[in-house]
């Protein structure tokens, strides 16, 4: 694979050849944004769901678990503001058809001058080897300011358009900025124009304006309206969080690359309940816990960074984003918010209950502050397999590729091969098969010769290969044969269980 497109092409075919994605409606030429996920792909998103959820809820004795219900009262999404102000500026090119999101254009401009500035800087440091200082080129080589101060200016004028919300101001941008359609070449912008994302549906048998609902676009209001029933019927007290895995629906105006961005998707999030005031020291605690636990899955750091918001939403007081270089650049995977006690307080007014929280400690009540980890299953998911994928040439000159998996969220830990149809090869394996397959995932693959067995093994990021030759019903042994090296190792056939739990950690 020779550059990111390259790569990017391979996880989507990868992803269908091997039953991991498939387009959904496909024989009906699809649903744009809307993806199912094949065998393969389901054993990953579970064993990612339960990385997330043991992390959360099994090991913080203060993390408890929520499944709320994905349509609810429709007032629910007036407090939360989705209502009013779920949207994305849109613009249209007139010439090519083509529907962008106003900002995500600017953003992209900004994204590519930093680049530049960046490529600069790398020559010049290769230029002048040990001798260059970065500090001192970039305070004083002349083309280097210039691109800084161009960034910087763009971007006050941007964070000044999206905060007074100046529609035309952000189209001017872009029309001062040259921006131009990649299709068509041309800069004939319609004007920018506000478009609510949430999906609509009815309610009941009636079709009208009263029984209108939504589905839920985040996970997160579920938690919010539970507050009080979750914190009393589990005893909880402060400092304590509210975890779910779910569905969220939010109709996106652009949907591209693949699973990153959908019209139907899963969050995993996690509501941390805080004392009034101490919610920075806490937002600063869960930026390095959700950064360790993406490291922990071997993710090379140099490839994860944070971006912290500048403009930050009406609920937060402090926000910031986890990013993956992913093969079209650095993008959000995980959202890390410091939400105030907005949503509480939001829904209090609205429903006309109470929904506080008495600290016996203080011997007072108080609306909690929010800390909010939200991370997308299906982006994680393509986080996972465009850092797993791996080509390598082999010495009789054939290629591999193979998942590179952390081993726990491969979907088989185990493949099971009968050299041999002969010798009660298969009963071997079958027996080795019904002692382990409650433990691991577990495949038998009987057909074809022994390498063909172990590429498509590696094609599904297998971690073990056990081959069962014709000395195995005499020394009661089996070669193990490991993914990442392919190195092999004769073992005992009672030994196996044990070997592979010695390397199932992450
Ligand atoms: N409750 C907060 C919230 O929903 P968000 O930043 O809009 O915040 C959180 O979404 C995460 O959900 C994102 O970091 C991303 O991983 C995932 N996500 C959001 N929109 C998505 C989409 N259209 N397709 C796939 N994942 C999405």
């Amino acid at each position: 694979m020779k550059n990111n497109e390259d790569i990017f092409k391979k996880v989507i075919s990868h992803s269908k050849e091997y039953g991991f994605v498939f387009q959904s409606s496909e024989i009906y030429d699809g649903l744009s944004a809307i993806y199912d996920y094949g065998p393969n792909g389901i054993e990953l998103k579970l064993n990612l769901k339960k990385y997330w959820w043991d992390s959360m809820v099994r090991e913080n004795e203060n993390i408890v678990g929520l499944d709320s219900a994905i349509l609810m009262h429709p007032k629910i999404w007036k407090a939360s503001g989705h209502v009013d102000a779920f949207n994305d500026p849109l613009i249209d090119n007139k010439d090519s058809k083509k529907r962008y999101r106003a900002d995500t254009l600017i953003e992209n401009h900004i994204e590519k001058l930093i680049s530049k500035k960046n490529k600069e800087i790398t020559k010049a440091s290769k230029k002048f080897g040990e001798r260059f200082s970065e500090q001192k080129f970039i305070s004083t080589n002349t083309r280097i300011i210039e691109y800084i101060t161009k960034i910087d200016l763009i971007k006050e004028k941007f964070n000044s358009c999206l905060k007074s919300e100046n529609l035309e101001g952000l189209k001017n941008l872009i029309l001062d900025l040259k921006i131009v359609c990649p299709i068509s070449g041309t800069s004939n912008w319609t004007d920018v124009r506000q478009f609510n994302l949430m999906f609509g549906t009815n309610f009941g048998s009636t079709n009208d304006i009263e029984s209108k609902i939504w589905l839920r676009p985040e996970t997160a209001q579920g938690i919010f309206v539970n507050f009080l029933n979750v914190q009393k019927s589990s005893r909880l007290k402060i400092p304590f969080g509210i975890a779910q895995i779910g569905k969220a629906f939010r109709n996106e105006i652009i949907a591209r690359q693949f699973i990153f961005r959908m019209r139907e998707f899963e969050q995993m999030e996690m509501q941390f309940f805080v004392q009034p005031g101490k919610e920075i020291t806490w937002f600063n605690k869960w930026k390095e816990n959700r950064i360790n636990w993406h490291y922990k899955l071997g993710i090379e750091k140099e490839k994860l960074r944070f971006h912290d918001h500048e403009k930050l939403a009406h609920y937060a007081n402090a926000a910031c984003d986890i990013e993956y270089d992913f093969p079209f650049g650095y993008k959000e995977i995980e959202g890390i918010h410091s939400r105030t006690n907005f949503d509480l307080e939001s829904h209090s007014r609205l429903s006309g209950k109470k929904i506080k929280y008495f600290d016996s400690k203080l011997s007072k009540s108080y609306t909690p502050f929010v800390i909010e980890t939200s991370i997308g299953l299906d982006r994680m998911f393509l986080l996972i397999m465009c850092n797993s994928i791996k080509e390598e040439s082999l010495k009789d000159g054939e290629k591999r590729i193979y998942l590179k998996f952390p081993f726990n969220l491969s979907p088989v830990k185990l493949a099971i091969l009968p050299l041999t149809k002969k010798n009660d090869l298969p009963i071997i394996a079958r027996k080795i098969y019904d002692d382990l397959k409650t433990r691991y995932h577990c495949v038998i693959e009987e057909k074809d010769s022994i390498g063909k067995r172990y590429r498509r093994q590696d094609a599904i990021g297998t971690p073990f290969c056990i081959t069962i030759d014709n000395e195995s019903p005499h020394d009661n042994k089996v070669t193990i044969r490991n993914r990442d090296d392919m190195t092999q190792d004769r073992i005992y056939i009672n030994s196996i269980n044990n070997y592979i739990n010695d390397k199932l950690i992450y």
